[in-house]
């Protein structure tokens, strides 16, 4: 059975270099798609409040027969709830949602500059770090200027920014600034959902020659530019096809044609996008 590779993230913890995605799944979906990846040995599982699903995850991981430390289950402050005790009481229906004793990754989903509450949320997930009821925390679809701000009035830097990332958006600028400040990246929509990434006759081609899918070439475009794929399905053909990565290489020339697309987003610009 595949596994995937584990990063180390700058607090010392542990994160698998592939996880699987539940938007849009329900309670119900969610429970059986995480239990059944976590048996196709996925070890990484992305939710949020507002993906309403938080309870599905939680049973998904508690019913997938593998001890509940091996599994990195993240969840995401939803907007409505920005702001210092906000963040920690939002925190505290998460877990209860969960049903979990601690979440591994806790994230602020989107920076909602207009509201400009993130930096008094940030303090609170730091304290929830100290106290021990989160493993991790980190951010999601926060720009360089976000970050720098967080780092500048705070001093902590997240561990993780989830951000919109595939082909089609390589986010290359973004993710050597993070680089540079040691901080781990996950990619949301990493198949380009909405899109037709996975019909793209430079993907095709790059499939074709190494005998794989398309969503697995692009998988792969992702682990070598040193990202977390968080690919979503709740198909289990999928669910193994998307987890066995780790066992081929693209060399730099199908790297670049995988990517070669002139940049645009699929989703919101954290610059002025609103979520709550
Ligand atoms: N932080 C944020 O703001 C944010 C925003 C969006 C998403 N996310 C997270 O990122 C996860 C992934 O993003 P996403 O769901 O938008 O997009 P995605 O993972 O790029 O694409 C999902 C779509 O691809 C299909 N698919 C999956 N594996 C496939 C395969 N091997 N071959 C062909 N099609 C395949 C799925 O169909 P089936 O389901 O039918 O298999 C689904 O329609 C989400 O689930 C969520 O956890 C975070």
């Amino acid at each position: 059975m595949p596994t995937a590779p584990l990063h180390t993230l700058d607090d010392g913890t542990a994160l698998p270099a592939l996880g699987l995605g539940t938007y849009p799944m329900d309670d119900a979906e969610a429970e059986r798609a995480v239990a059944q990846a976590v048996a196709h040995g996925y070890r990484l599982v992305d939710s949020a409040a507002n993906y309403r699903n938080e309870a599905g995850v939680g049973r998904g991981v508690l019913a997938a027969g593998v001890p509940r430390e091996e599994i990195v289950v993240t969840t995401k402050l939803p907007g409505r709830d920005h702001g210092y005790e906000q963040t920690l009481r939002s925190f505290e229906q998460s877990r209860k949602r969960l049903g979990l004793d601690y979440v591994d990754l806790y994230l602020i989903h989107w920076p909602l500059p207009r509201v400009d509450a993130y930096v008094d949320s940030w303090r609170a997930m730091v304290k929830l770090r100290e106290e021990g009821a989160v493993r991790s925390i980190g951010v999601s679809n926060f720009t360089a200027e976000h970050i720098d701000r967080l780092e500048r009035e705070t001093g902590v830097l997240p561990s993780v920014n989830q951000i919109e990332m595939h082909p089609l958006f390589p986010q290359a600028e973004l993710r050597a600034a993070l680089a540079a400040k040691g901080i781990a990246v996950e990619s949301w929509s990493p198949l380009g959902r909405g899109s037709d990434l996975l019909e793209d006759r430079a993907v095709r081609a790059v499939a074709r020659a190494h005998e794989r899918t398309p969503a697995q070439v692009v998988l792969r475009w992702h682990v070598q530019s040193g990202a977390v794929p968080l690919p979503k399905s709740a198909d289990p053909g999928r669910q193994r096809d998307n987890l066995a990565v780790f066992d081929f290489t693209l060399d730099e020339r199908e790297m670049a044609s995988i990517a070669s697309h002139t940049p645009h987003r699929l989703g919101g610009d954290p610059r002025h996008h609103e979520e709550f």
